[in-house]
């Protein structure tokens, strides 16, 4: 059936990509009077993550598609709607495609809330908001590009000298609440992150990387040891470095070569049903061509 020519453009339906945020390091260096952690960490992006997808709209709405839509909630408390909200929107029809695990440590809620901001002011015109309201790790997410996240996540610094790094993603498939992790932390105020080197290739960023830390890692073990079994099967598999990104319980292992990444990724899998497991390049261009460069 023909649409009803009412002579008004057809509203474009504008979308982004949401891509996943992996901290290679995350150094706990502080704690500010209100509680909030002060952190060292160098963030890079994934070649795979979720898509915000924005029409105009009378209302605001979302909906979320997606293998991984399960669970997440779809309420004012979203963040997608929380981002579209502080940007001052009223009318929008906002489509989620969830391929990220939620609650994970790679940033999934707020990358969905940065590239919502991402839309909203680069195919749409609408001011960019402070995005730290949101949460910590946004205002890095609106980057979406290899920084180093300093203060409480506000003070994002891009970072070149990164090779593309092979990786593979593991999420044993349970959660970990953030806050309950810092809860847990033993130590407030661990060393900064060493200067960042330019690297020659992977092996020479893992070897760099074992000298730095995740100083989440340990109490978020410690609240689900799940996530000592992904290490250790990563570890395994032939990874040159296993780490945890963010406060869990997502684990990342780097690999020399994209083939022995997907070899990793086929046997973890086959071995361990019931995890999401996925391999990935870290750290490269995965901007949309029409992307405009990223104001910080
Ligand atoms: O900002 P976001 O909502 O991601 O943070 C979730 C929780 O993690 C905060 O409520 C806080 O307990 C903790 N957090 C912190 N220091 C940070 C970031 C988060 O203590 N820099």
């Amino acid at each position: 059936m023909a649409p009803t020519d009412t002579g008004a453009p057809t509203p474009a339906r504008q979308s982004e990509f949401a891509p996943a945020k992996i901290n290679l390091t995350l150094h706990v260096t502080g704690r500010r009077a209100d509680g909030y952690h002060l952190l060292d960490s160098l963030v890079v992006f994934a070649d795979l993550g979720d898509r915000v997808a924005v029409a105009p709209d009378t209302g605001l709405s979302l909906t979320v598609t997606g293998p991984m839509a399960g669970g997440v909630p779809t309420g004012p408390d979203n963040l997608v709607l929380r981002a579209a909200r502080l940007a001052g929107v009223t009318g929008a029809a906002i489509t989620l495609d969830k391929h990220l695990p939620a609650a994970a440590g790679i940033g999934g809620g707020s990358s969905d809330a940065a590239a919502t901001l991402r839309v909203l002011r680069d195919r749409l015109g609408v001011a960019m908001p402070a995005p730290l309201a949101l949460g910590a790790d946004v205002p890095v997410c609106l980057a979406a590009r290899t920084a180093r996240m300093r203060g409480i996540g506000e003070n994002v610094e891009p970072v070149s000298g990164l090779p593309p790094l092979p990786a593979v993603l593991v999420n044993p498939g349970v959660s970990v609440a953030t806050p309950d992790v810092f809860r847990r932390l033993s130590r407030r105020d661990g060393s900064a992150m060493d200067d960042i080197p330019a690297f020659a290739d992977a092996r020479a960023c893992a070897d760099w990387l074992r000298g730095q830390r995740n100083d989440l890692e340990a109490p978020a073990r410690a609240l689900a040891p799940g996530i000592g079994t992904v290490l250790t099967a990563l570890g395994d598999s032939g990874a040159a470095l296993v780490r945890m990104s963010g406060s869990g319980a997502t684990c990342f292992g780097l690999f020399t070569d994209t083939a022995t990444a997907r070899q990793a990724a086929g046997q973890i899998a086959a071995a361990n049903p019931g995890w999401w497991v996925r391999s990935t390049i870290l750290g490269a261009a995965h901007h949309d061509p029409a992307d405009q460069p990223i104001e910080l």
